[in-house]
């Protein structure tokens, strides 16, 4: 597991508003920093660190942690490297993100395993958490070197991009992963239900004659590993959820005790299907975006706690390839350099949550899915921090991004809330110009 290197210097981030969910912190004080590590939040801690950095009508949280991001490398380092990635991922407030193993080749192995470990190590920007596949090569027939897999970094299990069809394979997967505690991370989408198409089904994909894939192709898979999960004892995460209907099967299953959890992206809590009516790729992802009942549902799903986790699904593709026509164009949308200002828009704005249950969701909660040693700012705890102006006003441009893909369906959007600080194991790894901080040397190419 990789952490990036600290340098010896003493940081005190001063009279901010420090939010720290796993320790019910919500309160103005200091932060100060030493050797890489949380030395101590409290009042008045004393102002002889190397670094004083004035937080007044800032939030200052655990560093935030995206669990479900596609870094492209091995295979397709033209649309994002580990290197890229990890730059985007400060730049948006990010101190981990965890990669998924749908690169060429795919991550289902321990070599591959150490290389992404080993790439982001260089970087030394972000910790990088890898995914392992679940099936090799992610065909879905023969189960991966999931226990060599675990020896050499991999926090968790999936076959992203594609659901593992076979129940059988599923089945084993669960009863091997849970041998090591590692959470299974499914995409939910039944293969045969999603074949040929590019959004989701309903009236608007026939007005718009796009083929188009019925909402029950999540619900199904969703239903399905439920059961299974329930059967082994698995802990099982369902990735980007998108309906309305399986956030309620999600819900009754909490109910009942399985250990099942959700995540939920910025796109499917502010877009709706209406988006394909320009016929514009850059609204083509998958699951599609869905109906305003299911947008409803998954809100709903994020305030009552059915929905744990806040990710992107960051997915990173090359721009003459999301200048296809929809049809013929690759699913997804980049969004670490976006996350904050969007959830807030859909979370903040409409005062459905507060700054830290939705803080909570970014850090403390992905966090203990993944079984990581992050998301608080508990005294000896590496020192990951962000620091948030929440209302800082600001318009996206994807040009400016740090990603080398540009496909952000949220361009031109004027958003509330940014990452003026982010701090990785001590380091400063993103400052805004306003703040009057170097980001330190050799961090981030
Ligand atoms: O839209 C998507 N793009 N959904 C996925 O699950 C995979 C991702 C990608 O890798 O491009």
């Amino acid at each position: 597991m990789k952490s990036t290197q600290h340098d010896g210097r003493t940081i005190l981030l001063k009279g901010g508003r420090v939010i720290d969910p796993a320790n019910n912190i919500d309160k103005t004080a200091d932060v100060l920093i030493e050797g890489g590590r949380i030395k101590a939040v409290g009042s008045g801690l004393a102002d002889r660190a190397d670094l004083v950095i004035d937080c007044r009508d800032k939030i200052v949280a655990p560093g935030l942690i995206d669990m479900h991001v596609h870094l492209r490398e091995p295979g397709m380092e033209e649309e994002e490297t580990i290197a890229t990635g990890s730059a985007a991922a400060a730049a948006g407030g990010f101190t981990s993100v965890a990669c998924m193993p749908n690169t060429t080749p795919p991550l289902d192995n321990e070599a591959a395993v150490e290389f992404v470990l080993r790439q982001a190590s260089r970087a030394n920007c972000c910790n990088v958490w890898p995914i392992g596949a679940i099936t090799k090569g992610r065909l879905g027939t023969e189960l991966a070197e999931i226990g060599q897999m675990v020896r050499a970094g991999a926090i968790g299990f999936s076959d992203d991009g594609e659901s593992v069809a076979s129940a059988v394979v599923l089945l084993r997967a669960m009863q091997y992963t849970s041998m090591f505690d590692k959470v299974i991370i499914e995409h939910c989408e039944e293969p045969g239900l999603v074949k040929g198409a590019a959004m989701n089904g309903g009236v608007t994909s026939v007005r718009l004659g796009l083929p188009g894939a019925p909402s029950i192709a999540e619900d199904l898979v969703v239903q399905r590993d439920i059961t299974l999960a329930e059967y082994t004892g698995c802990r099982f995460h369902v990735a980007h959820i998108s309906t309305r209907h399986s956030t309620e099967v999600v819900r009754q299953a909490k109910q009942r005790g399985v250990k099942v959890t959700a995540e939920v992206c910025p796109h499917h809590l502010l877009l709706t299907e209406e988006a394909c009516d320009t016929y514009d790729p850059m609204f083509k992802v998958s699951p599609p975006l869905r109906s305003k009942r299911d947008v409803q549902g998954c809100l709903e799903g994020v305030i009552d706690g059915t929905i744990d986790c806040l990710s992107t699904d960051h997915a990173p593709h090359a721009k003459e390839e999301k200048e296809l026509e929809f049809l013929a164009a690759p699913p997804g949308m980049i969004g670490l350099e976006t996350a904050l200002g969007t959830f807030a828009k859909a979370l903040i704005t409409p005062k459905l949550l507060s700054w830290p249950q939705m803080i909570a969701k970014m850090t403390i909660n992905p966090a203990r899915v993944i079984g990581i040693d992050r998301g608080t700012l508990s005294a000896g705890r590496p020192a990951d921090v962000v620091v948030i102006d929440p209302s800082l006003r600001w318009t996206v441009d994807a040009n400016t991004f740090r990603s080398r893909s540009r496909n952000c369906p949220y361009q031109g959007w004027d958003l509330t809330g940014k990452a003026v600080l982010t701090v990785c194991a001590g380091r400063v790894t993103h400052a805004e110009p306003g703040m009057g901080v170097e980001v330190d040397a050799a961090v981030c190419v």
